[in-house]
């Protein structure tokens, strides 16, 4: 579809948007986290609005102002990211989750702050985050609530870029999955993107290098046409 033809397709359409990365609290002061700046959920959250949907943006760590017109929830954990996102799916025609979840968590996190010994440092152990992707996708296939009509995710993946993408969405469940490739200056941190969305059914559409936004819009489209 050509972009004058977007309009307010969106119109009454509720949508969940997680962005950012989670941090995961080793002492009061440190954390493990990652690269993701949430610019890519941030320009989903706008193009959602300016289309016509009602927008719960899910941010963790984010320091970019909040967008017009969305709800906003600030969170830090995956584990923070997951309750608020369940709760915000229930009312959700659509989950798009662009956050980067960290994958572990340090298991006994420190109430006071690590001190530096003589010694060496003790090892931090680390648990398994819940998959909050995969677990929408299980709850609706079994008729479990929250039940979203289409579920996106995003995957930054190198080396085999697309057999990876592919088996990752086959693992999930969902509907789509937007694959970035890491590296060249796209992807962390940067205004431009460029991706290859997968569709379960198994089609590709490529989204060449370009703003955000561009992605955000072909993401979009895609869910639009899902929405009965
Ligand atoms: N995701 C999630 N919960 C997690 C980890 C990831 O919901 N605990 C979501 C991300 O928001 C993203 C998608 O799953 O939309 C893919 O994340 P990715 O890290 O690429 O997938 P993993 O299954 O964690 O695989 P990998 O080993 O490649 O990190
Ligand atoms: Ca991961």
């Amino acid at each position: 579809r050509v972009l004058a033809g977007r309009g307010r397709d969106l119109a009454g359409r509720r949508v969940v948007i997680s962005a950012g990365g989670t941090r995961e609290a080793i002492d009061p002061v440190r954390f493990i986290g990652n690269r993701s700046s949430g610019l890519q959920g941030y320009a989903l959250a706008r193009t959602a609005v300016a289309r016509g949907a009602e927008v719960t943006l899910v941010a963790a760590n984010v320091a970019l102002p909040d967008p017009a017109g969305v709800t906003v929830v600030p969170v830090e954990s995956a584990l923070d990211l997951r309750a608020a996102v369940l709760d915000a799916a229930e009312r959700a025609d659509a989950v798009v989750m662009a956050a980067a979840v960290a994958d572990f968590r340090p298991t006994g996190r420190s109430d006071s702050k690590i001190k530096k010994t003589s010694a060496d440092p003790e090892p931090i152990h680390l648990a398994k985050n819940p998959d909050i992707l995969a677990e929408l996708c299980d709850r609706r296939r079994e008729g479990r609530k929250p039940a979203p009509e289409v579920i996106a995710g995003f995957a930054a993946e190198t080396d085999d870029v697309l057999a990876n993408g592919r088996a990752k969405l086959a693992r999930k469940g969902c509907d789509l999955l937007v694959v970035n490739q890491v590296g060249e200056g796209l992807a962390f941190g940067t205004p431009d993107n460029a991706a290859v969305i997968l569709i379960a059914e198994g089609d590709a559409v490529e989204v060449p290098r370009g703003p955000k936004e561009a992605l955000a819009d072909v993401v979009w489209d895609l869910i639009a046409a899902r929405l009965v």
